[in-house]
């Protein structure tokens, strides 16, 4: 049988696809990599349905590794037998837990099929959040900000784990960037906040990223000239 890696989305219960939606409810046991992930997926699935993964807070690799092979085993049984979910906020191929797992089962249980449900990954929800227009042929580069980092060189980036928003900005502003923070976007847990004023996000959030542009950065779509006042010219 098969063990379905299910995107999520950003946390809003009604951003899940119906097809992830629909796996959820047939799978015989949905396990989380984590607290919000758990708490997504209960609006999906009973909780006696959740399956028991554990996973030490710590980046030794050693211990990782470990978690994960135990992680792995926990899982694979129940997905040859049967059918179960594992699941991810956004989606599962983007920046996320879920690699670790293919990766293990891949090497140590290799007779579990795999299938991944692409979900609505924070990496595309951010542009409705904040307002943003990727206009087609416009480049958009990932990046990690963690800890006050601040990635440079694209005109335009996306930043994942901003954990030090103040950091972040005050080294994006002087290398030549406009910024703007989205904290728990489309999320019913926590508050959502959208700003380009760090101060707001002076609090440490996982959930925060932030979308950074060059300024005087500007991209020639055929309807640009609008924006310049084309049509207070004379036509209606
Ligand atoms: C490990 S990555 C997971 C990305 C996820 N797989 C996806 O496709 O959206 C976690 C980072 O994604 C960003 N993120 C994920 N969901 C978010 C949301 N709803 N609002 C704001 N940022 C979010 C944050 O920067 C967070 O630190």
């Amino acid at each position: 049988m098969t063990l379905y890696g299910i995107g999520l989305g950003p946390g809003e219960a009604d951003l899940v696809t119906v097809r992830g939606k629909q796996l959820l409810e047939s799978v015989d046991v949905v396990y989380s990599p984590g607290r919000l992930s758990r708490t997504v997926a209960l609006n999906h699935v009973p909780e006696s349905k959740i399956g028991d993964l554990e996973f030490p807070m710590t980046r030794n690799v050693e211990k990782l590794r470990a978690a994960w092979k135990r992680a792995a085993a926990e899982i694979a049984p129940h997905a040859i037998d049967g059918d179960a979910a594992f699941v991810t906020l956004g989606d599962p191929n983007v920046y996320s837990t879920f690699g670790h797992l293919r990766r293990t089962l891949d090497a140590f249980h290799p007779a579990v099929d795999v299938e991944i449900v692409p979900g609505v990954s924070a990496m595309t929800a951010f542009a409705t959040a904040l307002g943003v227009e990727v206009e087609a042929g416009a480049g958009l580069a990932l990046r990690e900000a963690a800890d006050g980092h601040a990635p440079t060189g694209p005109d335009r980036m996306i930043l994942f784990k901003v954990t030090d928003a103040p950091s972040t900005h005050e080294r994006l502003v002087e290398a030549g960037y406009d910024v703007k923070f989205g904290r728990r976007l489309f999320m019913e847990q926590g508050e959502t906040v959208i700003t380009d004023d760090p101060s707001e996000l002076a609090e440490r959030d996982y959930y925060t990223l932030a979308y950074a542009e060059k300024r005087g950065v500007t991209t020639e779509s055929a309807t640009a000239a609008f924006g310049d006042g084309v049509a207070d010219g004379g036509h209606s």
